[in-house]
């Protein structure tokens, strides 16, 4: 950036960031991006709720405000915005409100999404645009991500069109997966607090219902999904899940930018969570940490002498969970062990449990979130699973690579950007692909790397491809900059 040009000024809304709340990519992403574009000179803030695992995460939270007043259908509340900071020092407001954050999951429980998503998020939406407005310090773009802050974008432009601080605000909507689309009865748009001329099918009008996701799709600037495959799959009805129209409408303000990995967070030299630190010139070590995981989950000593597959993923329906259930047992009927982390649906959950009590020596579950082990598994496995039926992008294949653990992906959004197929002549190639969403096409490619795995100088070949690939956060906070420019002088 020009010395002399004033920086941008970004704020980004999300509804969880890493550290400070998590359960899934976008946390990841919406705590390493801000920290990449503010390296690129931007000045940069985030807003999030703050709920309860954030209040009991080990951060310093200060408090800042305590006078919100936030319109909420027809009642007025309150509530408090504490500031924390990220490691690059970019300021992260949280906004606190017992009633509708202190509870012990960010969107559901294990019966369902809480009865009143869309007042917690209409309220923490409407709470950080009003909280821009007290103090009195415009930015230049919203970055907003996902269904939950698909509003805010439709809030500037009606609500608040002519307001003197916030009436020239552009919004840039990123969405990490469209398979979220914030749902809600017509009669809840009072709730929201927009006039009722949006409700239409070129507004917030969903088969009948409202949709927080289309407010983004349809008021903001920009939009940009997480990968340039994904980018051209949500236009089709395969993958557009009823959104593809609106999008195709949108489709010259539409980028894939490429999510990346933070390797301050995921490199295995350097990674406090695996015992046996190690990079491409001391894989010997990597077999240490195999070693300690099979150990840690229970899998037999002998699974050290065979290939280890390791899944690391929400257990729902996009991860290909009902494939990886088909095929537990014939992955493991070849001589492999499998180590899967998961947590999620929870028919999934029983379907696993079920197969994984046949055989514990080879096949170990654990059922949960654990950030720390997900770091002993990357390290520990072999091979990565990621059988997805659809994958916006997809960071653990990011994070495999540079752990020296060769992705075994569906060629799908994200991962098939990412993952180019071992090419056993050349020598090339990072990981192992598979095209139609069947058991057998999975199984062909797990033969395709047992094979590989039995000889190791092709595999130690494969596996620095792979240690070799940078993926890091710049090139694309850089794309994401120059969008964020291209808005502001449209
Ligand atoms: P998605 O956002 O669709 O879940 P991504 O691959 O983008 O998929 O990101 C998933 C993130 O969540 C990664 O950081 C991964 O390590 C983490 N993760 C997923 N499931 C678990 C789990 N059960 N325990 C710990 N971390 C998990
Ligand atoms: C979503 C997608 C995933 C992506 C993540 C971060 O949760 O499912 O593919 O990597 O968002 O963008």
């Amino acid at each position: 950036m020009g010395g002399l040009k004033k920086p941008l000024r970004i704020l980004f809304l999300s509804s969880e960031v890493a550290p400070f709340a998590k359960t899934g990519g976008l946390a990841d992403v919406a705590g390493s991006l801000p920290d990449a574009v503010k390296r690129q000179g931007a000045e940069v803030s985030i807003a999030l709720p703050f709920y309860r695992v954030t209040r009991e995460g080990a951060f310093s939270a200060q408090p800042l405000f305590s006078g919100l007043r936030v319109p909420l259908g027809g009642a007025t509340l309150g509530g408090h915005v504490l500031q924390a900071h990220t490691k690059e020092g970019v300021p992260v407001y949280l906004f606190e409100r017992e009633d509708l954050f202190d509870r012990p999951n960010l969107y559901a429980t294990s019966e369902g999404d809480y009865y009143d998503n869309l007042e917690r998020f209409v309220y923490f939406t409407r709470a950080a645009l009003l909280f821009l407005k007290h103090m009195g310090s415009p930015v230049d773009v919203i970055h907003c991500h996902d269904w939950q802050t698909g509003l805010v974008p439709a809030y500037l432009k009606t609500v608040y069109r002519d307001d003197p601080l916030l009436g020239s605000t552009a919004t840039l909507f990123t969405i990490h997966n469209i398979g979220y689309q914030g749902l809600f009865p017509q009669e809840k748009l009072a709730v929201c607090g927009l006039p009722p001329r949006v409700l239409h099918m070129e507004g917030l009008e969903y088969w009948g219902q409202i949709s927080l996701l289309k407010a983004g799709i349809v008021y903001a600037d920009a939009l940009t999904t997480v990968s340039p495959s994904y980018a051209r799959e949500i236009q089709t009805p395969e993958f557009g899940l009823g959104m593809e129209g609106i999008l195709q409408k949108r489709v010259k303000d539409l980028h894939g930018i490429l999510n990346g990995a933070d390797y301050d967070l995921w490199s295995p030299d350097k990674d406090p969570d695996i015992p046996y630190p190690y990079d491409e010139h001391r894989l010997e070590e990597k077999a240490r940490n195999k070693a300690a995981l099979l150990d840690e989950v229970g899998l037999k000593e002998s699974v050290r002498d065979r290939p280890l597959f390791g899944m690391i993923s929400r257990l729902s329906a996009q991860k290909g969970c009902d494939l990886l259930v088909q095929v537990m047992e014939d992955i493991i009927g070849l001589g492999a062990g499998l180590v899967i982390l998961g947590s999620g649906e929870e028919k999934y959950q029983t379907l696993l449990e079920k197969a994984a009590r046949r055989d514990p020596g080879n096949l170990s579950l654990r059922i949960g979130f654990d950030e720390s082990l997900a770091h002993r598994i990357m390290a520990g496995a072999d091979v990565l699973l990621l059988p997805s039926r659809y994958e916006p992008c997809g960071l653990t294949q990011m994070y495999a690579l540079k752990y020296g653990t060769v992705p075994l992906v569906r060629a799908t959004g994200g991962l098939d950007d990412t993952i180019v197929p071992f090419d056993p002549e050349t020598k090339q190639g990072n990981g192992f692909k598979f095209g139609p969403y069947k058991a057998d096409a999975l199984m062909g490619a797990v033969k395709q790397a047992i094979r590989h795995y039995q000889d190791p100088a092709t595999w130690q070949g494969l596996m620095r491809n792979g240690m070799a690939e940078d993926f890091s956060w710049d090139r694309s906070a850089q794309r994401y900059l120059d969008l964020y420019q291209s808005i502001l002088s449209a």
